[in-house]
């Protein structure tokens, strides 16, 4: 990986510069967010998008809703600030839990540090603001390599792997949760295929994934999202691999729309079913997958899509974002910990001590 899909740049009155995904891959053009407005409107249109790069995009956009308090302020109205920052941001999208998870570490961080310090003023606390971003997207990069690390075994030498939607480094801070084991795999010289699904309706698997394997070198197509099953009974497909926007406690798995139908197909076919992602993305205050809020998009990314038409007017439309995945068809689930194999409430549980 050559590429930073966020950065934060300069101090604590910086920017945070993000890929805009939504232009891939036809142009690589670099966003600028310097207030909270703009990286509201950035998640919301996907220009950054994949669970864990939400939660550490929203996680430096703490520090740019800080950067409205005037250093002599009191430090109470920081707080204020920084809370109603922390709700502006939580409100871009509903289902990656990444998102609240990092709001929320940032947000408790902030008053432990303010509470503990007396003689602090609003630079400090922006600064310490600004230190725990780095944190939350240091540990990302991390987990990224771990989950990569724990997951290669999965992709043998010859194997045909598919997966959905963009759960590579344009996804997160570091190399990815789905892709990482792939790019493991690669660095150690060995040979598989890739099927990468184009997924409808904002096509993150044709426009995303394709880019990253491609310039990686790994060998990728693309197939319509309707072929899969086809490409299952003709035994071109070992193992299904993808990411995850929010992990029940019983290891039921929201992950972009179209997964619960791979997971169906793939038991069907007896084959393998992994779920990548860091620990970030369990929510253990919920019990199951129905819990998950899903995520209704516009009726036009599915009328139309890049400027052209692709269905009648004022049709009428579903568009969730996201389905849920039951634990049960899920073979193992990966993580920078380990592997959970046949995950359950209590195996989850184990896992994440
Ligand atoms: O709507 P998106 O593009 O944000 O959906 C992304 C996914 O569904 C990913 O698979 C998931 O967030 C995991 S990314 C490491």
């Amino acid at each position: 990986m050559v590429f930073h899909t966020l950065k934060w740049i300069g101090d604590a009155g910086g920017f945070l510069e993000l890929v805009d995904q939504r232009l891939l891959p036809g142009k690589f053009v670099r966003l600028e967010c310097r207030d909270t407005g703009q990286l509201y409107e950035a998640i919301r249109t996907l220009a950054v998008r994949g669970a864990p790069a939400i939660g550490v995009s929203a996680a430096y956009g703490v520090v740019l809703g800080m950067q409205k308090v005037e250093s002599n302020e009191s430090i109470e109205r920081g707080l204020e600030v920084l809370a109603e920052s922390c709700e502006f941001l939580s409100s871009a999208r509903p289902t990656a839990v990444n998102l609240f998870w990092a709001l929320e570490r940032v947000r408790t961080k902030a008053e432990e540090f303010a509470a503990g310090r007396r003689e602090t003023d609003i630079a400090a606390l922006r600064d310490f603001v600004l230190k725990e971003a780095h944190s939350i997207c240091a540990e990302d990069v991390e987990m990224c390599r771990r989950i990569g690390r724990n997951g290669e075994k999965f992709i043998k030498a010859g194997a045909g792997i598919l997966t959905h939607c963009n759960a590579g480094a344009l996804a997160t801070a570091g190399q990815g949760t789905a892709l990482s084991p792939m790019f493991e795999a690669h660095a150690k010289g060995r040979e598989f295929q890739v099927y990468a699904d184009e997924t409808r309706p904002l096509l993150q698997g044709a426009r995303l994934t394709a880019w990253e394997l491609g310039r990686a070198g790994i060998k990728v197509a693309v197939i319509c999202d309707d072929m899969a099953g086809w490409l299952m009974k003709q035994g071109k497909i070992d193992a299904v691999i993808t990411g995850a926007d929010r992990i029940a406690a019983n290891g039921d798995t929201a992950n972009k729309i179209g997964t619960y139908s791979l997971s169906i197909l793939a038991a069907r076919h007896s084959i393998p079913f992994y779920i990548a992602a860091p620990s970030s993305t369990f929510d253990l205050s919920i019990k199951s997958g129905g819990e998950i809020p899903i995520e209704e998009r516009a009726a036009e990314e599915v009328r139309r899509f890049g400027g052209s038409q692709t269905a009648p007017d004022g049709v009428d439309v579903c568009n969730p974002a996201f389905d849920v995945t039951e634990a049960r068809d899920i073979t193992a689930i990966i993580t920078e910990r380990g592997v959970i194999e046949k995950p359950t409430t209590q195996s989850v549980r184990r896992h994440l001590g």
